[in-house]
């Protein structure tokens, strides 16, 4: 494909191109997919109502540019490997034909089921190939997937089912996850005792074979899915009908179904995983996420197979059957581009840091990082253990809503700057403001990390309530996209992100909102209020302090925390169980009765003479009493 960026020439001269013609520069891209009708218009650049659409009036079905198309020339080349998490089994490769008629069968039994253009559909499954089967399903049907991660409780489920009025549930029986097996299909029986009246079905693939309770609802995949015709026409869909719609924590209420569309997202995701990984064909991708999160979406499932790429997907966990896994993986299947999470490396530089040492890595030309900071030192870890100084490594900055990669080098073609995001990525217009909206021109500043232009992989709604879209996103900064993160940028042009400041903390590159996780450890009956906020962590980046203020004396302090652990693995899941709890006698408040949580913070960090100007506290010695660990 012609989008591929090879030299800094290039990419400096689609950058400007990008900028002064955003419609040019798009259109010329969009030309090499498939469409059943081409756009009356590129973009429609509103955004303060907002209202962006991106290739309007077009027609297409996403999944005839992940599959149909590539059949003619690579039809035989593998679309998707599989690494199961028992070393012994045996690895399940997929060819884009063979690709093609199980999406297709799934596709049939969706309809069989009554599932039509624009239902939604409820994903709770682990990392088996089916999730990816079942989402193309979803999408050569014209249904929209909603995948929630396989970690969180059924309490996080059904609430996620309900808001997208889902009509179907797909999963599996069990997840095997290194040396456990975890029960999946459980969860889903639970989630839907708590009244998710809307759900028709639900899917169950066999994964384990474990005995499942089984109820009126319940299908089996391979009982539907295996009889059904490999072949399934694609729905033709608008450009701007809703592909699917990815939960994410934000900084208040409950989290917000980001909506995602048809080409944009499309066209955005190729070209940024073109671009970004350099993959050449013939190369095999990897990346680490979770199917459950945006980066399992537009870069473990969809940008590779829009590309004709190799993509391999691994069922296990990093250190099972030991630390060795990851470094096992890439040997075996000689991956040339491997692309994980700075919480990842820290955890095995942690509890193997000569370890990569047995391996050989001669595959590797990319090494890619998302999810948060990476801090130098993994960052030189990453590049002598893994890269050997040979590979660059790509330090990838973009969000859920942002659909695809924004601010990234491009290996072998710009530079590397351990702690640099570096440079936007052609169509992507970043500005720093300030506090109060004011632009910063100058270099080294500080400032709120914004997007001035539509790019066509952007979120367009959140799911059932525009208005939390425009409130979150666009009112803050007029005309902007707010990311709600903080940014600097260094006199090359590189940009160097410094993370949330927002009341949204990045565990293991895992967003968690604060006051989900206050509002579950609150159901508590003997708890009146608490803070959470993030702290620095060495192997999750952050962690969860809860500051928690109880009702009276308890007698047994260490009970109640663990208490507290599982209301919170209740309502959320265990990701956002705290890592540190304290009790107190009371929470530092404004006169309007606002947490001053900065000052929370600094307690936290024990960085005690920054806590700053306490004459604005209501209660000022809630101060000493915190700082001494009073707590009742
Ligand atoms: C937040 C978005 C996008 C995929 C994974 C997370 C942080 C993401 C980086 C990076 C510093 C990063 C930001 C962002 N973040 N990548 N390379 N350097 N911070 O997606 O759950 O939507 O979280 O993750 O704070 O706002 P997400």
């Amino acid at each position: 494909m012609t989008i591929q960026i090879k030299t800094l020439e290039q990419y400096q001269d689609a950058y400007k191109r990008s900028i002064t013609d955003p419609a040019a520069f798009w259109a010329e891209i969009a030309e090499s997919f498939t469409w059943k009708k081409k756009w009356d218009s590129i973009v429609k650049e509103d955004m303060i109502t907002p209202n962006v659409r991106w290739f309007d009036g077009a027609k297409l079905n996403f999944t005839e540019n992940c599959l149909d198309r590539h059949i003619e020339a690579q039809g035989d080349e593998i679309a998707l490997l599989w690494e199961p998490n028992e070393v012994d089994d045996a690895v399940k490769s997929y060819t884009y034909k063979q690709l093609l008629s199980e999406v297709c069968k799934c596709a049939n039994a969706l309809k069989s089921l009554g599932i039509r253009k624009g239902d939604r559909v409820c994903f709770y499954m682990p990392m088996v190939p089916e999730v990816a089967i079942a989402m193309l399903a979803c999408a050569r049907i014209g249904a929209v997937h909603s995948v929630i991660f396989a970690g969180f409780s059924s309490n996080a489920l059904a609430e996620r089912i309900k808001d997208a009025h889902a009509k179907l549930v797909i999963c599996t029986d069990y997840n095997r996850r290194g040396p456990k097996t975890i029960p999946v299909k459980d969860v889903v029986d639970d989630a839907l005792e708590m009244g998710c009246d809307s759900i028709e079905n639900v899917l169950v693939y066999k994964s384990t074979g474990e005995n499942v309770a089984w109820g009126s609802k319940d299908l089996w995949w391979h009982e539907l899915v295996d009889k059904q015709d490999a072949e399934c026409l694609a729905e033709p869909m608008d450009a701007e009908d809703p592909l699917f719609i990815l939960y994410t924590s934000g900084s208040t209420g409950k989290p917000k179904g980001v909506v995602h569309t048809t080409a944009g997202y499309m066209v955005y995701t190729c070209y940024t995983f073109l671009n970004v990984f350099q993959y050449q064909k013939g190369d095999v991708y990897w990346c680490t996420a979770d199917v459950g999160w945006i980066t399992g979406h537009s870069y473990l499932i969809y940008g590779p197979l829009l590309s004709g790429a190799t993509t391999l997907m691994f069922e296990g966990v990093p250190g099972y059957p030991d630390i060795g896994r990851f470094w096992q993986i890439i040997d075996k299947h000689k991956v040339n581009q491997f692309y994980t999470a700075p919480t990842a490396l820290r955890a095995l530089m942690a509890v193997g840091w000569d370890e990569p040492d047995k391996y050989n890595f001669g595959s590797i030309k990319v090494l890619g990082s998302v999810g948060e900071p990476i801090n130098e030192e993994a960052w030189r870890w990453y590049d002598t253990k893994i890269g050997h100084g040979k590979a660059p490594i790509i330090d990838t900055w973009w969000q859920t809503e942002t659909g695809g990669i924004m601010i990234s080098s491009l290996p072998g073609i710009t530079d590397t700057k351990p702690c640099f995001a570096a440079y936007p990525l052609p169509g992507v217009q970043p500005v720093l403001v300030d506090q109060n909206g004011k632009v910063i021109y100058e270099n080294q500043m500080e400032g709120l990390l914004c997007v001035k232009y539509p790019w066509p992989g952007m979120l367009r709604t959140t799911y059932g309530n525009h208005e939390r879209c425009r409130t979150t996103y666009f009112a803050p900064y007029k005309g902007y996209y707010y990311t709600g993160d903080a940014a600097k940028r260094d006199e090359d042009g590189r940009y160097r992100i410094i993370g949330r400041v927002d009341d949204v903390i990045n565990v293991s590159g895992h967003r968690i909102g604060t006051a989900e996780v206050e509002d579950a450890i609150n159901e508590h009956p003997d708890i009146v209020e608490s803070a959470v906020i993030g702290y620095p962590h060495d192997i999750k980046g952050q962690g969860i302090y809860a500051y928690v203020k109880i009702t009276h004396e308890v007698a047994d302090r260490e009970s109640l925390k663990k208490e507290i652990l599982d209301i919170v693995t209740k309502y959320i899941g265990p990701i956002a169980k705290p890592d540190i709890i304290q009790f107190v006698v009371q929470l530092p408040k404004t006169r309007s009765g606002k947490i001053m949580r900065r000052i929370l913070r600094k307690i936290a960090e024990k960085q005690f003479d920054q806590i700053g100007d306490i004459s604005t506290l209501i209660n000022p010695e809630s101060v000493e009493e915190i700082k001494s660990g009073a707590y009742i």
